[in-house]
């Protein structure tokens, strides 16, 4: 049960690497897509981060839960700054899917482009998380 839960963690990580990398790429390729068109794409990708984190959510609980707080503690402080991390990682989502449901209602990119900071905080975010993943356990 243990090897599926992590499973499911690595393939949470694989969708939240992949749309926080392609998101930026493709925005900055994609000037002759119209405004709706570019919205719809970064949207897709917003949904892929967003059921990645999800499933690192709920697979990351349910193997504390299977397991008990001896895996927080064997992960020592760097577990800890790993889960405030996770937490910072939430809000950054958060406000991107705020700006991405404005620039949706008003068609506007403007609120797209707000994005932009957000996506690079969240990429680094999510390449500490890992390195503070990997530290907690090796
Ligand atoms: C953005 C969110 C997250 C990312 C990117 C992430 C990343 C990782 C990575 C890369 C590993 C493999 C480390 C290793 O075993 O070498 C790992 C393992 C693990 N993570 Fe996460 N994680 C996230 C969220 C969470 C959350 C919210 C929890 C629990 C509350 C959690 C609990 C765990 C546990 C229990 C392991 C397995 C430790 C073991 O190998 O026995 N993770 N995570």
């Amino acid at each position: 049960m243990f090897a599926i839960l992590f499973f499911l963690h690595m393939v949470g990580l694989g969708m939240g690497m992949a749309a926080n990398l392609a998101s930026p790429i493709l925005s900055a390729n994609m000037t002759s897509i119209e405004e709706g068109g570019r919205i719809k794409i970064v949207r897709t990708f917003s949904i892929m981060g967003a059921i990645g984190l999800a499933l690192l959510l709920i697979s990351g609980m349910t193997m504390i839960a299977l397991t008990g707080p001896g895996l927080i503690t064997a992960g020592g402080l760097w577990f800890k700054i790993k889960i405030l991390l996770v937490g910072l990682m939430i809000v950054l989502l958060g406000i991107s899917q705020m700006n991405l449901a404005k620039a949706r209602k008003t068609n506007d990119l403007v609120h797209l482009a707000k994005n932009k900071l957000i996506g690079k905080l969240s990429l680094a975010t999510l390449l500490l998380i890992i390195l503070m993943a990997s530290f907690a356990y090796h």
